[in-house]
């Protein structure tokens, strides 16, 4: 068995119970723990210069990180890969930036991260690279003369080529992609979003080729689709362990008799906004829900020193005391708006009981958090998954109510669906949901991915 080398640019706190606020971290540390193996990225820590911190293990893990310089962590972090990759790759052009020099420092924190990697690479290791901040990095660890089989997960959608194509280095980038020997997406949609750039604007070939792989520049190059999953009957008994449970029947004797829940990075591309004007909009056509129904949105703010982000979050406090203004009486706030996180073990009992769940992104590479409330909810009473069409979950997840987070009165009408659904229609959803999620664990996500890198 080869050893897991495993690159992101996020790398998890390694302690039991931490909350961790971005799927990619969840899903990375348990496929770590599961096989052992090194663990390589950025500190969190941005110094003086860019330089390597000491190693330390934790289990079968070693963890190797990395500072930034001021100027990488602008021109890379917070530049070219959250202000130009992020809102492309989730359709939102108009959010985005570019210039050039935070895409030759996107390059150059991509090789560092090459160079500090490549000596404690053995021969035989499999290289599995996370995410949208190291799109380069196979070619940088080539050009270093590395030979072992590297595979890149997308966590994130791939966009439609014409909206791809509006980030100016997009040939660039494409080119360097294709020095992975497996590129993985979560849905079939995102994989065939770049077989479509490829074969059509980068000169690639799929002919006489297994599906899936094609030909470019000489190389082959072989795609995949690995949903990633969540641990189903780890999250319900975390949802139903007595100590948290109590904890949030408490928490719920405060709120009013309906509970429905939204959890999210404080991200524009989680439709926070329109959700908001949804909720508002089923205040405003369900007057009988008055005094009777909580909407808890918890929002953890996420990459603040970033226009984008710093600007949703001024729009979303306006907005939440605007409606709670409006519709609140003496006995009942409508909206609790909450900034921060939870650990796992508060998180999932409070999904357990809520009535529903909105996950409405703009666009969402797969939305972990969907999968986390249908996993937590009790067979016999679940509650009900409101879920955005445009999020990678929708594709296996269609017994949840499936809208359109643009469509603020389709929501609206949701939500009241959900409040009033019978059990048995609740109980069949959540059962075929369940199913779908046993057979797309996140044992088979790291399994199959690993098995195809190795397979070649
Ligand atoms: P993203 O990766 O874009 O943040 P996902 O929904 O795929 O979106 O993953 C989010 C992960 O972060 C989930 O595992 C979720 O439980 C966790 N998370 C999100 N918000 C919080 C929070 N407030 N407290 C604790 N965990 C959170
Ligand atoms: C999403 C991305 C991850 C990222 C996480 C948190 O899950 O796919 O790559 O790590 O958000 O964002 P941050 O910028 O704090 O790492």
């Amino acid at each position: 068995m080869s050893r897991l080398v495993v690159v992101s640019n996020r790398v998890a706190p390694i302690q039991e119970g931490e909350a961790t606020a971005g799927g990619l971290a969840a899903g990375v540390l348990d496929a770590l723990k599961q096989k052992g193996g090194l663990w390589f990225g950025w500190s969190g820590e941005v110094t003086a210069t860019s330089e390597p911190t000491p190693e330390h293990t934790v289990g079968p893990i070693t963890l190797f990180t990395i500072n930034l310089s001021r100027q990488d962590y602008d021109q890379f972090y917070r530049g070219f890969a959250n202000g130009t990759l992020w809102p492309a790759l989730h359709y939102q052009i108009g959010l985005g930036r570019f210039e050039w020099p935070e895409f030759e420092g996107y390059r150059r924190v991509n090789d560092l991260f090459a160079r500090a990697l490549t000596p404690l690479v053995r021969p035989d290791d499999l290289v599995w690279v996370h995410d949208y901040h190291l799109l380069c990095l196979a070619d940088s660890l080539r050009a270093n003369g590395l030979r072992n089989r590297i595979g890149l997960f997308l966590h994130t959608p791939f966009p439609a080529p014409g909206v791809f194509m509006t980030i100016p280095s997009h040939a660039a980038l494409i080119k360097a992609m294709c020095a992975y020997d497996l590129l993985g997406f979560q849905t079939e949609q995102d994989r065939t979003a770049f077989l479509d750039y490829v074969t059509r604007h980068a000169g690639g070939s799929a002919d006489g080729l297994a599906d899936g792989t094609v030909t470019i520049d000489g190389r082959v190059v072989r795609t995949g689709v690995y949903p990633i999953g969540v641990h189903v009957e780890e999250v319900r008994s975390q949802a139903e362990t007595p100590i948290n449970r109590r904890q949030a029947t408490r928490m719920r004797a405060n709120l009013m008799e309906r509970l429905i829940i939204s959890v999210d990075r404080l991200d524009y591309s989680k439709g926070l906004p329109q959700r908001f004007a949804a909720f508002e909009r089923f205040l405003a056509d369900y007057p009988a829900q008055h005094g009777l129904v909580t909407f808890m949105q918890i929002a953890p703010p996420s990459r603040s020193d970033i226009e984008t982000y710093q600007r949703i979050r001024r729009e979303l406090e306006a907005e939440a005391g605007r409606i709670n203004g409006r519709f609140a009486e003496v006995d009942w706030v409508p909206l609790r708006y909450l900034n921060r996180s939870f650990a796992r073990n508060v998180l999932m009992p409070l999904y357990a009981e809520a009535q529903a769940c909105l996950v409405t992104p703009l666009r969402d590479g797969m939305n972990l958090v969907a999968k986390e409330f249908a996993a937590a909810q009790d067979p016999e009473e679940p509650g009900v998954l409101i879920l955005s069409e445009f999020a990678g979950a929708a594709r296996e997840l269609d017994a949840a109510l499936l809208v359109n987070p643009y469509d603020e009165r389709g929501m609206a009408q949701a939500m009241d669906r959900a409040l009033s659904m019978p059990v048995e229609e609740r109980q069949d959803r959540h059962q075929a949901m369940l199913a779908v999620m046993r057979r797309n664990s996140l044992e088979r996500w790291r399994d199959r991915f690993v098995a195809d890198l190795q397979a070649g």
